[in-house]
């Protein structure tokens, strides 16, 4: 093995960087030579490709989105763009490719390995929906961006005393998973949690609010992940619940932002290196993962096959402390 592809996919994650640099360092260490692809999956129709070394790389881990750009593109679903990207990873003469992203990425991955292409994944999503891991990279951040957010609509919620109770709802990302809200809610001042994993219950929510504001408190905050509906529906519902204004804030992208955490840069750091010693090794079709503190390979058939098990256990908890 002589040399090899990267690139980034999908939705930017906190953390890209991170494993961007941890995949040039061990190529390197492996005498690799490795290539950026430029723009997910666009850069491999359009053969937008940089020789990336160690210099190019020392000082990334603290940055934000990726250097390499990342993107989203149909073209690559077809027979014709296909057949384009196969031909360019041919005259780059590739040996292997780190494909970092979410769910379509690994499906892309997967496309690519039907056509013989030697491919691992690491997973790189706010969303944390991938199967076959415990974390993807840029979740940790996200969840700590929340938990910011709750943290400052708190000091506002617990200061101005008016005639009704304060009630906010904040509208966080997630796609179809509420991984985000429902670890942020753990993590901050929250009353309700509503996820698309659960169905809502306007009855819950609002009696275990008015218990609450009986007993003295006079605000309420509510975590809301996109998967349920828009932040205004919900508002407008609860409002008519409650008999008083409700307000919303809709966090977006935002989320996405800013610099990693120390655990998404750590874990990206593990999951790059793991991704090139796995092509070293002469492993392909996987995807690197973490589970139960162990980095592991998971078959990529298995990761794109099934759907991220959602865990009861945490989601009850989360609900006894926001009750
Ligand atoms: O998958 C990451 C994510 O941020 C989702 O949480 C969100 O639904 C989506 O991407 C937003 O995508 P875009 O940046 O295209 O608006």
């Amino acid at each position: 093995m002589k040399k090899i592809g990267v690139l980034t996919s999908g939705g930017d994650a906190p953390g890209m960087n991170a494993t961007l640099r941890a995949v040039v360092k061990a190529g390197t260490y492996h005498n690799l030579e490795v290539l950026g692809i430029e723009a997910g999956y666009i850069g491999l129709l359009e053969n937008r490709f940089r020789k990336l070394d160690i210099l190019d790389v020392e000082e990334i881990v603290s940055y934000g989105g990726t250097i390499i750009k990342t993107g989203r593109t149909k073209e690559f679903q077809s027979e014709v763009g296909f057949k384009k990207a196969l031909a360019n990873i041919k005259s780059l003469e590739l040996d292997g490719l780190v494909v970092i992203g979410g769910n379509g990425s690994m499906k892309g991955a997967q496309k690519l390995v039907d056509a013989g292409v030697k491919v691992i994944g690491v997973p790189g999503t706010i969303d944390n929906d991938i199967t076959g891991t415990d974390y993807a990279i840029g979740f940790d951040t996200a969840c700590n961006i929340v938990t910011n957010t709750v943290d400052r609509i708190l000091d506002t919620a617990t200061s101005l005393v008016g005639d009704t109770p304060r009630v906010f709802v904040i509208e966080v990302m997630g796609r179809n998973s509420g991984e985000i809200a429902i670890t942020s809610t753990l993590a901050g001042s929250v009353d309700a949690l509503l996820i698309p994993e659960q169905e809502v219950d306007y009855d819950e929510i609002t009696n275990n609010l008015k218990r609450k504001f009986e007993m003295g408190k006079n605000y309420g905050i509510i975590l809301m992940a996109e998967g349920v509906g828009k932040v205004d529906d919900i508002s407008r519902e609860l409002e008519m619940r409650l008999g008083f204004k409700v307000r919303e804030t809709l966090l977006g992208h935002q989320q996405r932002g800013g610099r990693p955490t120390a655990f998404d840069r750590v874990l990206a750091s593990k999951l790059g290196a793991e991704a090139v010693n796995q092509l070293v090794k002469g492993e392909n079709a996987k995807m690197v993962g973490v589970r139960n503190n162990v980095v592991e390979a998971v078959d990529l058939e298995v990761v794109n096959s099934e759907q991220k098990k959602f865990n009861d256990k945490n989601y009850t908890l989360t609900k006894m402390i926001c009750y």
